[in-house]
Formats: C-alpha cells, structure tokens, sequence
C-alpha cells in the first residue's frame, strides 16, 4: 500500500521575520528524511504570478488603488493554487508556501482597512476553497523586523515595505488575531530565538501533523 499524505504549509510573517530562511531549512530536512516536497512562494511562484509580481512591487507604482493591488495579490494566488500546489498536493507532495492567504487579510485587511468578510470572499474563489493545514506565523515586532531587512546582505527593499511602521504594527496584530482565532492551524513562534532553534520547533510541529496523517491512512 502506497501511502500518500496531503499536506499543505503556509509561512507567515511581517517583513524580516525570516520566513525564506525557515521555508529553506524545512524544505531541506523533510527532503533529507525522503519526503517529496515542493517549496513556492506569493505573489510569484509562476511566470503569471511573477509578471504580477513585478507590477505590485515596483516602487514607482505609487497610484495603485488598494482594490486594484488585493486584485492582483488574488490573481497571482489564483494562478499558483492552480498551476502549482493543487497538482502538487494531488501528486502527494509536501507543499510549502512562502505568504498565502493570510498575508492578504492581514496586509489589505487589518493593515490599509479593506472589509475582511469581502476579502474572505475574494480568497475563497481565488483558492478555490485551498485552505493550508498548517499556518506558521513567524513573530517579529515591527520595528526589529525592518532593520533586519534592511540589513540584510541583499537589502531588498519594496514599495509595500516602506509605508509607515503604524500599517505594520497593524499588520502584526491582524496576524496575532488570525492565530488566536484558529489555534489548530496556527504556530505561533518568536523569531527573536536563534534560527535554528525556530527551525528545531517548526520540524518537530511538522513531524507530529505528519506522524497523525500517516496514522489517519493506516
Ligand atoms: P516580498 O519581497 O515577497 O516580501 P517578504 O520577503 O516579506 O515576503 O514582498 C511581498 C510583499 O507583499 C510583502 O510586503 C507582503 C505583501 N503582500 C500583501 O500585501 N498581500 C498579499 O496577499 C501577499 C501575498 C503579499
């Protein structure tokens, strides 16, 4: 008997929470221990999605309308569900994805005020109802996070990250309210330890959904 185990993992976090790194060190673990993953990230992840991209992320897009800008993080969300992790998850891989749904509640919701029940709608015909089994939400109070980014080795410094610290004060909150709301799909870790130790309490997270979901086949 072939057992296939459907698993769906989002990253979450304000900028600089090191999301990237944690999705890398995931990736690399579960492949080291056989598992068929597959690691994406939002907006992009495919030729659409990164054309998207490009156009939301351009500092001299300063007109975008906040409608026109949840339209384009939904369509590019659109294209990578379909694309990408739905046949991905239906191959029976892992999935990881750097920013999912959430980014858009918390980032168009609770940080520029867009109605979240109309942006839950949104979401659910851009997914087509996909929703992650596990959400890792990787804490950083805002103004750590940014002069992480900022010094990073390769600053890459966007359109979205220099609005004020107040949108991502929001921001963050609109994530901790996410979390507190829906504990059983929700880790919530502090970034403030070192990576590794993140890493160490993200795998063992991962290895007890895994370890239930194969138990659910058997
Ligand atoms: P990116 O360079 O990928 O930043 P990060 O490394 O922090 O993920 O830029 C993505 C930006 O887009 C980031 O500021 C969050 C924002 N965003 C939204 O506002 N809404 C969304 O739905 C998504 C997916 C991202």
């Amino acid at each position: 008997m072939r057992i296939i185990v459907t698993l769906f993992i989002t990253f979450e976090g304000p900028e600089g929470s090191g999301k990237t790194t944690q999705v890398g060190l995931l990736s690399e673990a579960l492949i080291d221990k056989g598992w068929s993953v597959l690691a994406t990230r939002e907006p992009g992840g495919t030729r659409i999605g990164n054309a998207i991209r490009n156009l939301l992320l351009d500092v001299d897009h300063t007109e975008i309308s906040a409608r026109a800008e949840t339209l384009l993080f939904n369509a590019a969300r659109a294209q990578i569900v379909d694309q990408v992790i739905r046949p991905a998850l239906d191959a029976g891989q892992i999935v990881l994805c750097d920013r999912y749904a959430d980014s858009t509640l918390a980032y168009q919701g609770y940080g520029h005020g867009q109605n979240l029940d109309e942006l839950g709608m949104l979401i659910h015909y851009a997914t087509a109802g996909l929703t992650p089994h596990l959400t890792i939400y990787l804490d950083v109070v805002p103004e750590d996070g940014l002069r992480r980014k900022r010094n990073a080795d390769t600053p890459e410094w966007n359109r979205l990250d220099a609005k004020q610290l107040a949108f991502h004060q929001a921001v963050r909150a609109g994530y901790l309210q996410l979390a507190a709301a829906d504990p059983k799909r929700w880790l919530v870790i502090d970034t403030t330890q070192d990576v590794m130790r993140v890493h160490a309490q993200i795998l063992a997270e991962v290895k007890r959904r895994l370890g239930k979901r194969v138990e659910e086949q058997l």
